[in-house]
């Protein structure tokens, strides 16, 4: 992926996101110029990823603050329209981290918000970067194969698209690929929106990388085939217990990792550790609407009379976690409780 390409980016007045409901057969950029945009933006995954929602979140305090001085809002009602943003979807904790932050810096007007937005998006980039390393070192020297690149899966899309650039689990690959360290990746085609099959496979045919699309179904049995060297997957929200809520699906790939005996990695910057949130149980899981499920392309593929149940996320047992990489490097999680030390 160009580097240039950015899935958040603020113009000046507005935010352009790239619109991920549209690749990979178009590359469009999606102008939002006031808080109901973003809103939709978010709750229809123009922008997804836990990070990149966490950038877009970031600006759209800004976005308000300038909707509020163009329709004359009362500082009660920007904040207002802060907060819809703050809530446009549940699950992943970077969202309401980093409008948090951003807001700490409301009093102080528009520049300083603009100034703690693109902290916020530069801080991840640099996140990535580092847990690409820490995370590659970790992989290598825990499989332990020597003689030849290795062959990993991944789930749903983590990189570049779901951040603000280069990409968490993505990004450990790519720098794995970097390396001359990957044989091949296979992708889970992640359904019902196939984040997978559309984002994850995009990026890795710009970055050049041998990979496979498989249907989500396929996983356990390749994993337990043996064709597969490690997992590395993202993470929405961390528990304090390790428990990892990530794209619905994930907990499947942990299991046959376990039974496999292969490592299963998350990588995740530490905006995503909530040790607020004490277990997997207290995290809030999206269910999202049940055509996404019934559907196919518009089409009803389901009988009339099925209901769809469509939870958007799982969580994965801390136990199922080999390693946690963020930013600050690799912890090997054995149950129960995250050091929190190297988290705050
Ligand atoms: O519904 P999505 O596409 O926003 O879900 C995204 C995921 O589950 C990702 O794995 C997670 O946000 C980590 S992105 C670096």
């Amino acid at each position: 992926m160009p580097q240039e390409l950015r899935a958040v980016d603020w113009t000046g007045s507005s935010l352009a996101l790239i619109d991920q409901t549209a690749l990979p057969h178009r590359t469009e950029t999606r102008e939002i110029r006031d808080v109901d945009g973003l809103v939709d933006a978010i709750q229809r995954l123009v922008v997804r990823g836990a990070p990149a929602i966490g950038a877009a979140g970031a600006y759209g305090v800004a976005l308000a603050l300038l909707q509020g001085e163009r329709e004359g809002w009362s500082a009660e009602e920007t904040q207002a329209a802060v907060a819809r943003v703050r809530a446009a979807r549940p699950t992943a904790v970077n969202l309401m981290v980093c409008v948090d932050r951003v807001m700490a810096r409301f009093d102080e007007g528009l520049d300083a918000v603009l100034a703690e937005a693109a902290a916020v998006q530069r801080e991840d980039v640099e996140a990535n970067r580092a847990m690409g390393a820490y995370g590659a070192d970790w992989l290598v020297k825990k499989v332990g194969v020597v003689d030849r690149p290795l062959r990993v899966l991944t789930h749903c899309n983590t990189g570049a698209l779901a951040t603000a650039g280069w990409g968490t689990a993505l990004g450990v690959i790519r720098e794995l690929h970097a390396r001359g360290l990957v044989e091949v990746v296979y992708a889970d085609e992640t359904r019902p929106l196939l984040q997978g099959s559309r984002l994850t496979a995009w990026e890795l045919v710009q970055e050049g990388i041998p990979h496979y699309v498989q249907a989500d179904g396929a996983a356990a049995g390749t994993i337990l085939r043996g064709e597969v060297d490690a997992a590395i997957v993202g993470a929405d929200r961390i528990a304090a217990n390790g428990d990892t809520a990530n794209k619905v699906g994930t907990v499947g790939v942990a299991l046959a990792c376990a039974d496999a005996g292969i490592p299963f990695l998350v990588a995740a910057p530490t905006t995503t550790v909530d040790l607020a949130t004490a277990t997997g149980a207290d995290i809030h899981i999206e269910l999202r609407g049940e055509d996404e499920i019934l559907e196919w392309s518009g089409v009803r593929t389901a009988p009339a009379e099925s209901r769809g149940h469509n939870p958007a996320f799982d969580v994965t047992p801390g136990r199922l976690v080999t390693g946690l990489v963020t930013e600050r490097g690799v912890l090997e999680i054995s149950v129960g409780e995250l050091p929190a030390h190297h988290l705050r």
